[in-house]
């Protein structure tokens, strides 16, 4: 099996990064294919933490190479900050070890100050969005004004170009928008060039260098960011990212056939988190919401916002595994509910007496769902020094089936501690193993 396809099976947050480096040490190429720096993915190993927005988080595995494909948005500033903590960490980011996809899209300051002032203007409207102005650079490629790497080849074209495009947003961000700042267009060429010098060695064809290696039979592992209900299209709209984070964003943002595909892992967590503003039917606003965002740690690590936390929804999950063809779950964060008497898990949304068959489409009928839940026993004991599968308290495992068999989805992977040494993989899942042995 070529290829792992590893996506946020919520609204982010799930543990992808520390699940995609527990995969990759046998991985040829770790993929980003969506997002930006929105995303924050962490990994703890040897008890060091590292966080990461843009470079792929197969970084810290020597044999790996990091392509970050077209389908994401790079502020250039993010990346030089981001590479030069990595090579002071004596990381190699050598060309041959990170690649940058020729037609992926820059985001740039006015990219940013946009995204805040509109944010701004929408009052108490707003989508709660990470300030980095990610939505605004999907827009420009979308509107087809944004500007690619592959231009930074070209600054002599570039220039006038930008400088256009400047004045116009300066026009929409003052008048429209009725921002106090505005963006001098010189400061934004002097980014421009600075980014030039810093990603031109690593630019490259990213459809290509992956076809040959998926056609060679190298191990490729796309990583995905934010989560399947945050998707553009399919997620919780509007209250979602400007990209797609589903499996199908694999095919798009990487510029290769769906066929490339394989295992499709969804990630989750024992709960639910959500970051930012928009529906939540199994919040929990009370005692026990703060309890496991304290064991949890759950603040945003590219904003440091709490996260808004609830029990896990297993209707929001079945609608993730369809979306993306999930065939495995990885199951994250366990240890954060032990102690706990007992479990929910929402099966079920009721609206205006209709038990619903999947997420309703508008977000004011999901902000109205009532969650109906299944109550399932919980484990006391601590899971630190927990090391593998067969360790697991009786009520865990017999948690896990049950999750397992609501979802009709297969638990291939669990998660109990932040560190490397706290992730198993079940006997059972061999495509899986295949790929990490
Ligand atoms: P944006 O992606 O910054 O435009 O934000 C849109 C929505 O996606 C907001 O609700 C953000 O909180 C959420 N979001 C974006 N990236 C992440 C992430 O990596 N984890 C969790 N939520 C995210």
């Amino acid at each position: 099996m070529p290829s792992l396809v590893v996506i946020g099976a919520q609204w982010g947050d799930e543990g992808k990064g520390k699940i995609v480096d527990y995969l990759a040490p046998k991985a040829e190429w770790v993929v980003r294919f969506q997002g930006g720096n929105n995303a924050g993915h962490t990994i703890v190993a040897g008890g060091v933490t590292t966080k990461l927005n843009l470079i792929p988080s197969g970084v810290l595995r020597p044999d790996t190479r990091c392509l970050i494909a077209a389908g994401v948005v790079i502020d250039p500033e993010v990346f030089a900050a981001e590479t030069a903590k990595l090579r002071e960490a004596g990381l190699d980011l050598s060309p041959r070890r990170l690649v940058v996809d020729r037609d992926a899209h820059l985001v740039l300051e006015y990219h940013r100050l946009i995204d805040a002032a509109r944010e701004e203007a929408r009052g108490a409207n707003r989508i709660g969005t990470t300030g980095r102005g990610i939505g605004p650079a999907y827009e420009d490629r979308a509107n087809r004004s944004g500007v690619r790497v592959a231009e930074l080849e070209a600054l002599g074209q570039l220039r006038p170009r930008l400088e256009e495009l400047v004045a116009e947003r300066n026009v929409y961000l003052q008048a429209v928008l009725r921002s106090e700042f505005s963006v001098d267009f010189e400061n934004v060429w002097r980014a421009v060039c600075k980014a030039a010098e810093l990603l031109l060695p690593h630019i490259g064809n990213g459809s290509l260098i992956l076809d040959r290696a998926l056609r060679r039979g190298e191990r490729v592992l796309f990583e995905g960011a934010q989560g399947s209900l945050l998707d553009q299209v399919h997620g919780t709209f509007p209250y979602v990212t400007s990209s797609h984070t589903i499996s199908g964003g694999v095919a798009t943002g990487c510029g290769i056939g769906p066929k490339h595909m394989g295992h499709v892992l969804g990630i989750a967590k024992a709960y639910s988190t959500r970051v930012g503003l928009g529906p939540f039917p199994t919040e929990l606003h009370d005692q026990l919401g703060h309890r496991i965002r304290e064991a949890g740690v759950e603040y945003g690590t590219v904003t440091g916002r709490p996260r808004r936390c609830g029990w896990f929804d297993a209707v929001g999950m079945r609608r993730a595994i369809r979306l993306n063809g999930i065939d495995s779950l990885a199951l994250t964060k366990l240890d954060v509910l032990s102690g706990l008497s007992s479990i929910k898990v929402c099966t079920s949304y009721r609206l205006d007496g209709n038990v619903l068959e999947d997420v309703p489409s508008l977000s004011q009928d999901l902000e109205r769902v009532e969650a109906e839940y299944l109550e399932l026993p919980g484990w006391s004991s601590d899971l630190k020094d927990v090391r593998s599968w067969g360790q697991l308290p009786v009520e865990l495992k017999a948690y896990l089936e049950k999750l397992s068999e609501i979802l009709e989805c297969p638990i291939s992977i669990i998660s109990v501690g932040a560190d490397r040494q706290a992730t198993f993989v079940a006997e059972s899942a061999s495509e899986i193993l295949a790929f990490i042995r």
